[in-house]
């Protein structure tokens, strides 16, 4: 046990250890209001739902508790200074954004980066140069912009500020970034890293690296999804070389797109996570890792899905097994088989269903994978044809055709989704999970991406629409020939 050191949660624990009167906010007064049918399940976490009381001190102005949290954190990640976040990455990333630019700068942006990633950019009033990652031929993922591609970019667009990459995908692989980074460096690009699956990172061993690590600037990671944080919770880390005029404008924009009242639970837990993470000795996490390996073998015993091996090429999380479907089911319906017998997978796409392990005791009893093979047992298992799953894409390095705040000023009108090829896009088409936009605004749809849709439709994606994907919303004075 390496630490036992936890500011924030010690501070609400002695808060609560004088039996504290209140009159002020929140309405369920330390946990003494609340609905009958949940008060007992919330009363052992309600009393950590306080707010800025004195000698709780205020994440807007920390100068107590929760700066000593966040300086453990700090210290935890090998970061100049990290900020709690209670609105996820997602303010993570508005606010690294927001804070590293000015309105009307040039950025390469990582095509298939989360809609966080993209209404930052429209907030900030950048132009996205979209670079496209390269593909795991076998399984068809995105794994990671090349330093080639990122060269391309340069030699068309020179004059751009920054580079915006998610490290690692959401299946946890990615190639070596660290080319790519030091190249965006040497051009004196700002390189902020959408690492939302990558909190555990810092853990070392068969852990890939951080990209705090490998030279980034700002790092935005969510605590909630590999850490054991409440959700929403997450962590914002500045690098030691990212001077203090970009450290004031980061801490402005979390001012600005941060709660007035965030929520004392959930910095409570990003506290425990990483005295949680940091107390993980060499042992333990062997434990771990054996459990994953041992619910691997025995899931590998099942012909009708295969676990995928990242060989060497890549960086690859030891807590995410991806299963690739080797019968007639898709990835969605082999998860909803899996929920059918009380697994619940994190997420899966046409071929795969992802599950994601914890930094604890990992298990799969032995009936459950009994019920998950007879529930198999019927469907054959298909050759599959290897090498051949990557998107096609037609160009490696774009600009949007309109800005996503100049769509909102143009006329639009739906049509239906099948016709749309050639158009340019005046919505997003955005399948969650895992939110990951296919169509962006202002993007020229083509051939490629429609199919991509069409198939995904097929297969049983959902997309975040409040209606059925029949249609999209256009530009209106686009026809086919552009
Ligand atoms: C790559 C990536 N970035 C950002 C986010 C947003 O994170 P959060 O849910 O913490 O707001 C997600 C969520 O799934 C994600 O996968």
């Amino acid at each position: 046990m390496k630490s036992n050191n936890l500011p924030l949660i010690e501070a609400i624990q002695q808060h609560q250890r004088n039996r504290p009167v209140s009159f002020h906010v929140p309405g369920h007064k330390n946990g003494t209001v609340f609905h009958h049918t949940i008060h007992k399940d919330f009363q052992s976490v309600l009393p950590y739902d306080v707010t800025e009381l004195s000698g709780l001190d205020d994440l807007h102005a920390p100068t107590g508790a929760i700066l000593e949290a966040q300086q453990a954190a700090a210290r935890f990640y090998q970061a100049k200074e990290t900020f709690f976040l209670v609105g996820g990455s997602t303010v993570g990333n508005l606010a690294m954004v927001y804070g590293m630019f000015r309105r009307g700068d040039q950025v390469f942006v990582q095509r298939n980066s989360h809609k966080s990633i993209f209404h930052a950019l429209q907030i900030a009033g950048l132009t996205a140069i979209l670079l496209t990652p390269d593909f795991d031929d076998e399984s068809g993922l995105a794994v990671g912009i090349s330093k080639q591609t990122l060269q391309k970019a340069l030699n068309m667009y020179p004059r751009t500020k920054g580079l915006l990459i998610t490290y690692p995908n959401y299946f946890g692989v990615s190639i070596d970034v660290q080319p790519l980074i030091a190249l965006a460096k040497q051009q004196n690009l700002h390189v902020l890293v959408d690492e939302a699956h990558g909190a555990h990172f810092c853990l070392g061993q068969s852990f890939p690296p951080s990209t705090l690590q490998l030279g980034a600037d700002v790092v935005v990671q969510s605590a909630h999804k590999m850490l054991p944080a409440l959700t929403m919770s997450s962590f914002l880390h500045i690098s030691h070389k990212l001077n203090d005029h970009f450290r004031h404008n980061i801490k402005e924009a979390l001012s600005m797109f941060q709660s007035s009242s965030p929520s004392y639970l959930l910095m409570a837990s990003l506290d425990g996570a990483r005295a949680y993470a940091e107390s993980l000795s060499k042992r333990e996490l062997n434990l771990i890792l054996a459990g994953v390996q041992a619910v691997k073998e025995e899931l590998s015993t099942i012909k009708q899905f295969r676990i995928l091996n990242w060989d060497d090429r890549y960086l690859s999380d030891p807590l995410k097994v991806t299963i690739r479907t080797t019968t007639s089911l898709t990835g969605f319906e082999l998860q909803e088989i899996f929920s059918k017998n009380n697994i619940y997978p994190e997420l899966a796409d046409d071929k795969h269903v992802l599950f994601i392990f914890g930094l604890g005791e990992n298990r799969l009893d032995k009936e459950a994978v009994e019920l998950i093979r007879q529930s198999l047992h019927g469907y054959e298992v298909r050759n599959e044809e290897l090498g051949m799953n990557a998107p096609k894409v037609e160009m490696d390095v774009k600009q949007l055709e309109v800005s996503a705040n100049e769509c909102r000023q143009l006329p639009k009108r739906r049509i239906p989704l099948e016709e749309a090829c050639g158009f340019v896009a005046a919505e997003a088409i955005i399948p969650y999970p895992p939110g990951v936009p296919i169509i962006l605004p202002g993007e020229r749809i083509d051939r490629n991406t429609l199919a991509q849709i069409m198939k995904l439709i097929e297969a049983g994606a959902t997309f975040q629409v409040e209606r059925q994907l029949e249609d999209v919303l256009v530009i209106d004075s686009e026809d086919e020939n552009g």
